[in-house]
């Protein structure tokens, strides 16, 4: 394994962590939680989530602009367009901390993961 492979399998694992762990909550938490007259635990998970997803998205941040460096494309349309919706998925995160029961914004927030993990895929080598 190279130096930049070991790059990428972090941005990877990292991407894992913060696109499939909002699939988990989606598909098995939410589900099962729902009903429950005792809201503390979903609170609790949805806190453990948000300090992991916290630290992907740093771990993102500097893989993704290491191998930005490395592959020459800070010029490249995409990855502009894959930053804006970083800044813009971010922003709508900390705007869903101080206004957790705004449902809607988690479905933004997935699908916007989902446009970055694209655009993520056809920047790849
Ligand atoms: C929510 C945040 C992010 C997600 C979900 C994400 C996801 C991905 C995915 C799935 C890939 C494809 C990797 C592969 O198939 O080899 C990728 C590649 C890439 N990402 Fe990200 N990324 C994120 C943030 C960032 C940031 C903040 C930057 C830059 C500052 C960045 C820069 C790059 C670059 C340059 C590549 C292409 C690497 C190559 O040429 O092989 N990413 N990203």
């Amino acid at each position: 394994m190279t130096g930049w492979e070991i790059v990428t399998w972090l941005h990877l694992l990292a991407m894992a962590f913060f696109v499939g762990g909002q699939m988990v909550l989606v598909a098995a938490v939410v589900p099962v939680m729902r009903g429950e007259e005792n809201r503390e635990q979903m609170r609790a998970m949805a806190r453990k989530f948000g300090i992991g997803s916290a630290v992907a998205l740093v771990v993102l941040i500097l893989t993704g602009s290491a191998m930005a460096g490395h592959f020459e494309l800070w010029s490249d349309w995409k990855l502009h367009l894959k930053l804006g919706l970083v800044v813009l998925t971010i922003a709508l995160i900390a705007w869903h901390t101080r206004r957790p029961q705004q449902h809607w914004l988690e479905g933004v927030v997935f699908l916007l993961s989902l446009a970055i993990v694209w655009l993520g895929v056809s920047l790849a080598h």
